[in-house]
């Protein structure tokens, strides 16, 4: 597995400077907390690091390859959990993951199965036929988790992904985003939380679209015996 690599990377929008030149380094089996004020950068960061957006100066890479594919759809490596959740409202929440697997090859039946799977790990098994524009925030919140991690990603970019859940559906998630890394996955999570950073294995933080800070709690030291 490799690693994903920003690299000298700047991002101006409609001459507003959105992040300003950063190199940083986003490590295979590694759950790293990205946090910062609103608005200072943050989801666009990920967008870069995503490849959504194309960094106006610099590069972005994973195990060598270009993030960034000309049109703004990311590689297949890539699994976004998105700020605004970017499910459609009128298929169920078994369709929204089982599309995601199909467009991966998947046969119908086999990713229904896997759909329904990944609802159970995040606690809504039984709401696989509702439709997503008739759950709740943190539900809908949650089935965009499971989407994520039905993939098998090796990039996985979660924008915010707990700012809809209670404290015990936000430690159950972070505990998921863990296994993700420990099944040696790159796990970027944006947040606001100081639980989600307490809970990361490195933390970095962004104010007015400049990288400030690039933690390494004692703590991770623990979390990476045997890596
Ligand atoms: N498409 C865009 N066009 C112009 N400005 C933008 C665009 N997207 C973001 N911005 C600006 O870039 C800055 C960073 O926005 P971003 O969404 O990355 O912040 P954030 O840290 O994710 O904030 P939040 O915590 O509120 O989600 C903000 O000032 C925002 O207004
Ligand atoms: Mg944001």
């Amino acid at each position: 597995m490799g690693s994903l690599d920003l690299t000298g990377v700047e991002l101006v929008i409609g001459g507003q400077q959105i992040l300003e030149q950063m190199t940083v380094q986003f490590r295979a089996g590694e759950l790293t907390a990205v946090g910062g004020p609103s608005g200072s950068g943050k989801t666009s960061l990920l967008s870069v690091a995503g490849g959504l957006l194309q960094p106006t100066h610099g590069e972005t890479a994973y195990a060598g390859k270009p993030l960034w594919q000309g049109d703004g759809d990311p590689r297949p490596e890539v699994a976004f959990i998105l700020q605004v959740y970017g499910l459609v409202p009128i298929l169920s929440a078994r369709e929204n993951i089982s599309i995601a697997l199909r467009a991966r090859g998947l046969p119908p039946a086999e990713a229904d199965e896997r759909a329904d799977t990944e609802l159970a790990r995040v606690h809504i098994g039984d709401l696989g036929d509702r439709q997503v524009e008739e759950l709740s925030g943190g539900q809908m919140q949650r089935v965009a988790c499971a989407r994520a991690f039905a993939v098998g990603a090796e990039l996985v970019l979660a924008d915010e992904p707990t700012s809809e859940l209670d404290e015990l559906n936000r430690d159950h998630l972070m505990s998921l985003l863990h296994s993700e890394a420990a099944r040696g996955a790159i796990v970027v999570v944006a947040s606001h939380d100081p639980a989600v950073v307490a809970a990361a294995d490195r933390h970095i933080a962004l104010d007015e679209g400049e990288l400030i800070d690039d933690v390494e709690p004692v703590a991770a030291g623990r979390r990476h015996s045997g890596w």
